[in-house]
């Protein structure tokens, strides 16, 4: 295992607090943002923790890095005009102010609603829209449900048109916004349904020799790969120094992997609908909102848990049981081939490492998979789940931003938009990318048949023309080359990058939406490695104007060939709800693939184990 990049435990996270308090000056009223293992190049060989914290008084967000060894602080500072994230505990903290404001009281009592107990209050990133009122405070936007008799489901029925808005700073509610009263939808019923069907039998995955991989704290070793389990808060689950063996060499891929940004923005104009786009990853963190697995609910078989240590606002360390799920699934057949004139059948089973984490973020569950083939190919994918955002739905009203999915009850148009970052070393750290496209031959003298197809590779030089979109006509895809390091058939070795469904983003670019997540209007971006750049909507998107972040670093152009390059890919995946979504969910999947591309000689998987 490196410990460089292991996740920050609970003495450390108390020790940068410690240092904090003591040496950053900031008044009692300060409270902790992120206290995460620090990923940049300042220290390289030193345990360093990166804190960020807010101090209300002031309205100042500050960050700098704490060195354990030494028991500093390093520059300490106030970045200006920046928001911190909207942290679970302000989630409370502002549902409890609304619940006990005067103003909302008689806006919920218009409603005929007496018991603002009942009522769920979230405090959503307001975005930037200009609003004077608005500027140089921490606004966060409030969207309103009232729980189900039942008590199993906060956002059975929508409270719609009601939005107190927060200055989280100085923790009061500075309006409320009211858009009218639409009748509140009657009660759905419980999720928990009492019967259940008893007609499936149970599956049970046992492994009686154990698991075919081996831990070393963090450190991962299955079949031919390698690879390091890491936690960012923001992020959450990060991957570090994916590598695979190959005939006794250990071959590097990837320095780190992640879901560096995501963001959902939802179509509809009228109202205050407009506000809502949340960037969960930016705006409120992954990491802190994973979940704590349970064994036969969320992973089923030979399970291997990495407990993770997370802090609330004051610092307090929290430990998230079960955090990170690691096991082994079998997946098919690998490959097969008969010889009918010999009567043979040769086949091998697939399976593949999964490591993966969920994380609960208001309404929505999203999963994060990562899956590692015997081939050598990584598959990422997301699974969403959860309630859909819910808004009410005058009778007999129909909208062209949302669908009917339940007794008086529309969830609008919306996309689910996630960009990942990966620190590319295929085979060494100066790597490049290109981009393949097919295209169908002119007739001619060349194509006597009409069936000619043309290939058509092409490098990128620089980062501007390494934004680009994918093109299902072409068949287009990229990949990651190493021009250094030459396979047996004289050509670089290279991984490719084949995109999943996907989608395009629907928000006017130059709207405050589009500028804010400009990220989503490419599905690949290449930046030459800086260790500051590890979101792509920049540090701190909350109430951002727009702007930071890719489109910001890319302006500079530069050169991306034979480098260290960090390769960004935006998998869009739109959502147009459906009844079946209502109450609850079922899980959607968005992913990719990583394969390997002229990166081994021949299939690597001719020593598995086969059956004839
Ligand atoms: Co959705």
């Amino acid at each position: 295992m490196n410990p460089l990049k292991a996740p920050l435990n609970e003495a450390e996270i108390r020790q940068a607090v410690s240092v904090v308090k003591r040496d950053a000056g900031m008044d009692d009223s300060a409270w902790f943002e992120t206290i995460s293992l620090d990923e940049s190049d300042r220290f390289p060989d030193k345990r360093c923790v990166y804190v960020c914290c807010y101090e209300p008084s002031g309205n100042r967000t500050l960050s700098g890095l704490v060195l354990l060894d030494s028991d500093e602080l390093h520059d300490w500072r106030h970045i200006e005009g920046v928001q911190a994230r909207i942290v679970p505990d302000e989630f409370q903290m502002a549902c409890e102010m609304a619940r006990n404001d005067k103003r909302f009281l008689t806006a919920l009592r218009k409603r005929g609603l007496d018991d603002a107990s009942r009522v769920l209050i979230e405090s959503w990133s307001a975005g930037n829209f200009g609003n004077p009122e608005e500027q140089d405070r921490r606004i966060a936007y409030g969207h309103c449900w009232l729980m189900n008799d039942a008590g199993d489901n906060p956002y059975a029925r929508p409270i719609a048109n009601l939005h107190p808005v927060f200055d989280l700073g100085s923790r009061e509610i500075i309006r409320i916004d009211d858009f009218g009263v639409v009748p509140i939808p009657p009660d759905g019923g419980p999720i928990r349904r009492q019967q259940q069907r008893d007609d499936l039998t149970e599956i049970s995955i046992t492994q009686p020799e154990g698991p075919s991989f081996e831990v070393d704290g963090f450190h991962v070793k299955w079949h031919d790969w390698e690879l390091q389990v890491g936690f960012a808060q923001r992020d959450g689950l990060v991957l570090y120094d994916i590598g695979i063996n190959d005939n006794g060499r250990l071959r590097p891929l990837m320095k780190r992997a992640s879901m560096a940004e995501m963001v959902v923005p939802y179509g509809d104009p009228r109202g205050a609908n407009f506000r809502r786009n949340a960037f969960d990853t930016g705006e409120y963190g992954i990491g802190v909102s994973l979940d704590s697995l349970a064994l036969g609910c969320d992973c089923l078989g030979h399970i291997h848990y990495f407990d993770i240590w997370t802090h609330d606002w004051q610092g307090n360390p929290r430990l998230i049981n079960n955090a990170v799920c690691m096991h082994e699934e079998d997946y098919g057949i690998l490959w097969k081939y008969s010889v009918p004139a010999a009567q043979q059948t040769t086949v091998t089973r697939s399976r593949r490492l999964v490591v993966s984490s969920i994380a609960t973020i208001g309404n929505y569950v999203y999963g994060f998979f990562w899956y590692f083939y015997l081939d050598g190919t990584i598959g990422v994918e997301v699974k969403a789940t959860g309630i859909p955002f819910p808004s009410a739905l005058e009778n007999g009203e129909t909208s062209p931003y949302g669908r009917h999915i339940g007794d008086q009850i529309e969830s609008h148009v919306h996309q689910h938009v996630f960009s990942f970052r990966f620190d590319m070393a295929v085979d060494g750290e100066l790597n490049s990318v290109s981009e393949m496209n097919f295209s169908a031959a002119p007739p001619g003298k060349d194509n006597p048949w009409g069936n000619a197809v043309l290939t058509e590779e092409t490098r990128f030089s620089t980062e501007q023309q390494a934004q680009r979109e994918i093109d299902a006509r072409r068949s287009r895809y990229w990949r990651v080359l190493n021009p250094n390091v030459k396979n047996r058939y004289g050509e670089p070795v290279a991984y490719k990058l084949l995109p999943g469904a996907n989608s395009f983003p629907l928000q006017q670019a130059d709207s405050s939406m589009g500028q804010r997540a400009a990220f989503m209007y490419k599905h690949l971006w290449v930046t030459r490695y800086s260790d500051d750049e590890l979101y792509p909507a920049g540090w701190f998107p909350n109430q951002h104007a727009g702007g930071d972040g890719l489109p910001q670093w890319t302006r500079a152009d530069r050169d991306i060939d034979n480098t260290n390059i960090v390769v960004w890919h935006t998998v869009n995946y739109h959502h147009w709800p459906r009844p079946e979504d209502w109450p609850v969910q079922p899980v959607v999947y968005a992913g990719f693939h990583w394969m390997p591309d002229g990166f081994f000689d021949e299939n690597p998987t001719m020593d598995v184990p086969r059956r004839e």
